[in-house]
């Protein structure tokens, strides 16, 4: 595939969670380059984890199509896209999802467990997980347990999770809901600065249009998700 092609390819897709008859997602046409940073804004409950969990492949369209990579994940059976999302896709969630009584290494080097693709890109894991760690701006603590570090600290973790073994794509869920306002702002320097040195992908969502200065193209999750699809 060139580079020009999108690395996330969203057309015609419509959704509806079973037995939810009042919410439908329905995208005409999303997608986002390689190597380009996008924020999707819209308000809460407007289907913003809905068309992430899509493209992540942890659930799939009702209709149409979702590309990552050029792979269209509903040819991949189940096992196949989790298979898929380890290998290409770092995920950073609201609330961090991490193992709480697991350490802050075990959790930043749980998805090279369900990846020998990426864990083919790391030499010395806990040598990389440190790495991150510093470039995060985290004292040393890759031996505490994750429950016992301060909010700011576990997203952090959580990033650097999402970063190690350089997936292609990071996909990030209101990652800074939790945070106050200097947090958030440091959270998404380090952030930017990790995406930017690899040419990492980044979509990212969140209520908040304040965060839009610092990405290459702000999307309203509105506009995507008219009936009719705009002219190319
Ligand atoms: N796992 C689920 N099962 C059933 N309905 C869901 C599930 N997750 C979200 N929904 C519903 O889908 C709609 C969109 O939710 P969501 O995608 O979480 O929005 P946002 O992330 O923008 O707040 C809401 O009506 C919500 O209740
Ligand atoms: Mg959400």
């Amino acid at each position: 595939m060139s580079p020009k092609d999108p690395i996330i390819n969203v057309e015609d897709v419509r959704f509806r969670w079973p037995g939810r008859a009042s919410f439908a997602l329905s995208v005409p046409g999303f997608s986002v380059a390689r190597g380009e940073t996008v924020l999707l804004l819209g308000e809460s409950g407007s289907g913003k984890s809905t068309l992430l969990s899509l493209i992540c492949g942890t659930i799939t369209a009702n209709a149409g199509q979702v590309s990552v990579a050029g792979k269209d994940l509903s040819k991949l059976s189940g096992g196949q896209r989790d298979k898929f999302r380890a290998d290409h896709i770092g995920m950073i969630f609201q609330q961090f999802n991490l193992l709480p009584f697991g350490s802050v290494f075990d959790n930043i080097a749980l998805p090279l467990r369900f990846s020998p693709e990426r864990r083919s890109r790391v030499g010395d894991v806990r040598e990389d997980a440190r790495t991150l760690c510093s470039a995060l701006g985290l004292p040393d603590v890759l031996t505490e347990k994750a429950s016992t570090l301060s909010v700011g600290q576990q997203q952090r973790v959580a990033v650097a999770r999402a970063l190690i073994g350089r997936p292609p794509v990071i996909v990030a869920d209101e990652p800074t809901s939790a945070l106050d306002e200097a947090s958030q702002s440091t959270f998404l320097d380090l952030l930017f600065e990790q995406v930017k040195a690899h040419d990492t992908t980044l979509l990212m969502v969140s209520h908040d249009p304040r965060l839009g200065a610092r990405f290459d193209r702000v999307v309203s999750l509105r506009d995507i998700t008219q009936i009719e699809r705009r002219a190319a």
